[in-house]
């Protein structure tokens, strides 16, 4: 048994529908691909491997890939053939254990197919080193990372020379400011180490704003409206629909009955 896919395209940004048959509860968030990395202190990663991606990623590509954990172990997907370009607004669908998570790690090259070949711009995942890849693109997951330090401390972490007025900037662009104000101190507001001080859905805003802010090439939400309150739903649903994002959106879910602003489904079913 292993997941078989289905990919639907579908018309861009089509008339919007009600959102309040949603009926996910959201999760906290947020650990950049960096932090993935360093979690999990891979080394030895990058031998072999010679490319670096010194562009923009364009366009990614499957072709035919398939996946498995140990070589004793059954498949998770096998042949999955699809495409994603630069403004495409992707929603990964599919049950528990039918492998979205492996597929964002294949993706952030923590792992490397079994079958088939996986491209960025045209180069083989194999021979791009891992880091130059991952620089690209940006995770807001479901466990949180943030630091002890105010938001926006944690917003700026890892920007290399961004300013409190960028900040400001780009929040007031999303339309988060009010959201942001309602905090204690706004940006200043002092976060403990176990994100005490933020609540989950806060946090998960706080490090979406992060991705936002840095601007990667491609940006994986990862049940962005599971665990948050109502309203922090809507503002996550509200920003992903003004379509300020240029780059690739990848947004994982069990279920999102009225995000109808996604181009691409891709669907994993589990098949026997
Ligand atoms: N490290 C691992 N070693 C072996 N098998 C694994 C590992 N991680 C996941 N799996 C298996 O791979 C399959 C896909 O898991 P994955 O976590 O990708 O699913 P998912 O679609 O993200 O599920 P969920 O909706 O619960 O997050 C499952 O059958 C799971 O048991
Ligand atoms: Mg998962």
């Amino acid at each position: 048994m292993y997941t078989s896919f289905s990919l639907y395209t579908t018309k861009v940004f089509a008339s919007a529908q009600s959102i309040t048959s949603l009926n996910t509860i959201l999760k906290p968030v947020c650990l950049s691909a960096e932090r993935i990395y360093q979690l999990l202190n891979m080394e030895d990663e990058n031998s072999g491997k010679v490319a670096e991606l010194d562009s923009r990623i364009k366009t990614i590509e499957f072709l035919h890939v398939g996946y498995r954990y140990r070589t004793d172990l059954p498949l998770v997907f096998n042949d999955l053939t699809f495409s994603f370009m630069r403004g495409d607004k992707v929603l990964l669908l599919g049950d528990n254990g039918t492998g979205k998570t492996t597929l964002i790690k294949l993706l952030l090259g923590l792992y490397q197919p079994a079958y088939g070949t996986l491209s960025f711009n045209g180069i083989h995942a194999s021979s791009i080193q891992s880091d130059s890849l991952r620089q690209r693109m940006g995770v807001v997951s479901q466990s949180t990372f943030l630091f002890r330090g105010t938001v926006l401390d944690n917003i700026l972490y890892g920007q290399n020379g961004k300013s409190r007025s960028a900040v400001e900037d780009l929040i007031d662009e999303l339309g988060l400011k009010e959201y942001i104000g309602r905090m204690p101190k706004g940006l200043d507001t002092e976060i403990n180490q176990n994100t005490s001080g933020v609540s989950g859905g806060q946090a998960q805003i706080i490090a979406f704003i992060r991705a936002m802010l840095a601007e990667k090439d491609v940006l994986i939400l990862d049940e962005p409206t599971a665990n948050v309150d109502e309203e922090t739903r809507r503002t996550i649903i509200h920003v992903l629909r003004e379509q300020r994002y240029k780059g690739i959106l990848i947004v994982i879910s069990h279920q999102m009955d009225g995000m109808d602003f996604f181009n691409k489904t891709i669907h994993l079913t589990k098949t026997l």
